[in-house]
């Protein structure tokens, strides 16, 4: 993927702006993949988190991600080093103000997102398009604390990002048309298809899939099967890349969790009902792969060879 260049800016190009910036919000699995993700497709990006540690670990994921994407035969190594040189880091969201788009990747919670778009809509231009890639939120209630509740959408990517094709888009009930306009397009330039959703909880993907892993869940605690077999059924059976269980360790147990409180929350079904094995692994702090356990074990993963660059 070429990188933009800013002699030649096409009009509907959304990377027109002299190579936009993209702030992302939060360097944690999905921060780190749309980071990289925008990179490779030519914007400039700030990858920001709370702390030193938390970016670095980021910046370690992301460089680990294009490696295997060049692997993969799917990035050259050339746009993997111009992908990794445009993306700088960044404590707190002070420097959200240079950016055009804004795409917030913090935890799922309802109180902590909030709490960072009144800070967004403060610290940003007030041109830039502000993104949440909740998955399962109701974006309306995100925006619900801005005095512009109408330059808030859904952004939502697929783990892992370098990989999966698609983009669900969500206009919360206020979202001008202009902002899903341009949302859609920035969403195509990243070279993914773009489905729409209305603002419900869990839209269409998060909600059909957090209820076959919760399912997965009781039935390992049940005793209905093992873990592996579990996963190996919906292998082999459905031709699925992954078991339930594997894919709840990929996503993170903590965010499965939360994505069935809030779809308990604002569906009030029971079929919602997170099972108390899953509540019991996050309390024990066995968050899947992102925390080295989950329902399975994994092993620390080698340090990448991408370069190090201060924020
Ligand atoms: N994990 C998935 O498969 C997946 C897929 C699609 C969407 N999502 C959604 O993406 C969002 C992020 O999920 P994740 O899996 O990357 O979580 P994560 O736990 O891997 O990362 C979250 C990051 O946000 C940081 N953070 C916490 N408070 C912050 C703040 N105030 N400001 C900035 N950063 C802060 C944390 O330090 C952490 O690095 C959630 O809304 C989640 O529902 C997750």
């Amino acid at each position: 993927m070429a990188g933009a260049e800013s002699s030649s800016p096409a009009a509907s190009d959304p990377r027109a702006s002299v190579r936009a910036r993209v702030f992302v919000v939060g360097a944690g699995i999905m921060g780190s993949g749309i980071a990289a993700q925008c990179a490779l497709a030519g914007y400039n990006v700030t990858l920001e988190d709370v702390n030193e540690e938390f970016v670095e670990k980021g910046r370690a994921n992301l460089a680990r991600a294009l490696d295997s994407a060049v692997k993969r035969g799917k990035v050259g190594a050339a746009d993997r080093t111009r992908a990794l040189e445009g993306i700088d880091t960044a404590i707190g969201l002070r420097r959200a103000d240079s950016a055009k788009f804004i795409i917030e990747a913090a935890p799922e919670n309802l109180e902590l997102k909030q709490r960072l778009f009144a800070e967004l809509e403060a610290a940003a231009s007030p041109n830039a398009i502000l993104a949440t890639n909740t998955s399962s939120l109701p974006v309306t209630s995100i925006a619900s604390r801005l005095s512009d509740p109408g330059r808030v959408v859904g952004i939502h990517f697929f783990n892992p990002v370098l990989q999966m094709e698609l983009i669900e888009l969500i206009p919360g009930l206020k979202t001008r048309p202009e902002v899903v306009g341009e949302a859609t397009r920035f969403a195509a330039s990243l070279g993914k298809t773009v489905v729409t959703s209305r603002d419900t909880p869990g839209f269409v993907t998060t909600r059909a899939v957090a209820v076959l892993i919760n399912e997965a869940v009781w039935m390992l605690f049940e005793g209905t099967a093992t873990k592996e077999d579990i996963d190996t059924s919906y292998r082999l059976g459905f031709h699925h890349p992954m078991g339930p269980l594997e894919l709840a360790d990929l996503v993170g147990l903590d965010t499965a969790l939360s994505i069935l409180d809030v779809l308990w929350d604002g569906f009030h079904d029971p079929k919602y009902r997170a099972c108390p094995l899953l509540r019991s692994l996050v309390a024990a702090g066995r968050l899947g792969r992102k925390s080295g356990e989950g329902f399975y074990p994994y092993p620390a993963a080698p340090p990448s060879a991408g370069p190090a660059r201060p924020a």
